[in-house]
C-alpha cells in the first residue's frame, strides 16, 4: 500500500513491449496479440476498446501476470514480471494489481463479503478485520447489507460489482477492469467508473479499463483502439 504515496504522478506503471501471444496448432493457429508496445502511467484511467475478438482480454491477462506471452516484455513498476519465479509473480500481483475479469469468477460458496475479503485474507490480514472492511466497500458499490449472500442470489449486474469491490478492497496502485459496465445499467456503471476515477485521481493511482460501453467514454483520460491484435489508434492524453 504505501509506495503509492511515493510514486512521482507520471512515472510508469505498465510497460509492455513487442508483446506477442498465439493459440492453437499448426493450421489453426492465430496471433491473439501481435507484438503491441504499450504504457500507462500512474495518475491515468486508460481505456482500451475494440471489437470482440480483438485480443483485449488476452492482452489484459498477459500484462497482469494471468497469462505468459510468447514474446515481449511486461514492466509493472519496473518490475520484469514474467522474470519472476512463480510464487514471486503471485505475491507481486497480490500487492499491486486489482483485476476484475470479465465473467466475475466469484466463488460461489462464499458468500458476498468473504468473496471480496480474498485479497485482504490472503495478504494474512485478520479475517473479522478483513470481512468489516469487505462490508464497507460493498456499502461503495451500493450493495449495502448484501453481504451474507452467495453470489447466485445476485444479479448479474450485483454479481459484477462484488467483482468490482473484491479487486478495490486492497486499494491496489494498478486496477485492471475487462468490460465491468457491461451488465450494469448506465447509472451504476457511471457511478462506479465515477469512483474509481476518483481513487485515481486522489492517490495516482493507474486505471485501465476495457470497455465497449461508450457511455463512460467520458471519463477516460486517453482510449486506445485494438484491432486484430494490434493498436491501432490513440485519442487524448500527451502521447
Ligand atoms: N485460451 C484460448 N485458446 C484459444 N484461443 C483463444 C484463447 N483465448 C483467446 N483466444 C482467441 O484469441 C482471440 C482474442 O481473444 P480475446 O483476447 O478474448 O479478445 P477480446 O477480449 O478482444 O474479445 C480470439 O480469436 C479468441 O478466440
Ligand atoms: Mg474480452
Amino acid at each position: 500500500m504505501s509506495p503509492a504515496a511515493t510514486t512521482a504522478p507520471s512515472a510508469e506503471a505498465i510497460v509492455a513491449t513487442g508483446l506477442t501471444k498465439s493459440f492453437g496448432e499448426g493450421e489453426a493457429r492465430m496471433t491473439a496479440v501481435g507484438g503491441v508496445d504499450f504504457v500507462a502511467h500512474f495518475g491515468e484511467m486508460v481505456f482500451l476498446v475494440g471489437p470482440s475478438g480483438s485480443g483485449k482480454t488476452t492482452f489484459l491477462s498477459m500484462i497482469s501476470g494471468i497469462l505468459r506471452p510468447d514474446a515481449g516484455t511486461v514492466k509493472v513498476k519496473g518490475q520484469d514480471i514474467w522474470s519472476l519465479g512463480k510464487d514471486a509473480l503471485a505475491d507481486f500481483r497480490l500487492n499491486t494489481i486489482g483485476f476484475v475479469f470479465q465473467d466475475y469468477h466469484l466463488f460461489p460458496r462464499l458468500t458476498t463479503a468473504e468473496n471480496i475479503a480474498i485479497p485482504l485474507i490472503l495478504k494474512e490480514r485478520d479475517w473479522n478485520q478483513s470481512i468489516a472492511a469487505a462490508v464497507k466497500v460493498l456499502d461503495v458499490v451500493g450493495l449495502k447489507g448484501r453481504g451474507e449472500i452467495l453470489p447466485v442470489k445476485l444479479s448479474g449486474g450485483e454479481q459484477q460489482r462484488v467483482a468490482i469491490a473484491r479487486a478495490i478492497v486492497g486499494e491496489p496502485e494498478i486496477l485492471i477492469l475487462d468490460e465491468p459496465t457491461a451488465s450494469l445499467d448506465g447509472d451504476t456503471g457511471k457511478m462506479i467508473i465515477a469512483f474509481v476515477k476518483e481513487k485515481v485521481l486522489n492517490a495516482q493511482r493507474c486505471i485501465l479499463i476495457v470497455t465497449h460501453d461508450a457511455r463512460i467514454n467520458e471519463y477516460a483520460d486517453r482510449i486506445v483502439h485494438m484491432e486484430d491484435g494490434r493498436i491501432t489508434a490513440t485519442d487524448g492524453g500527451t502521447e
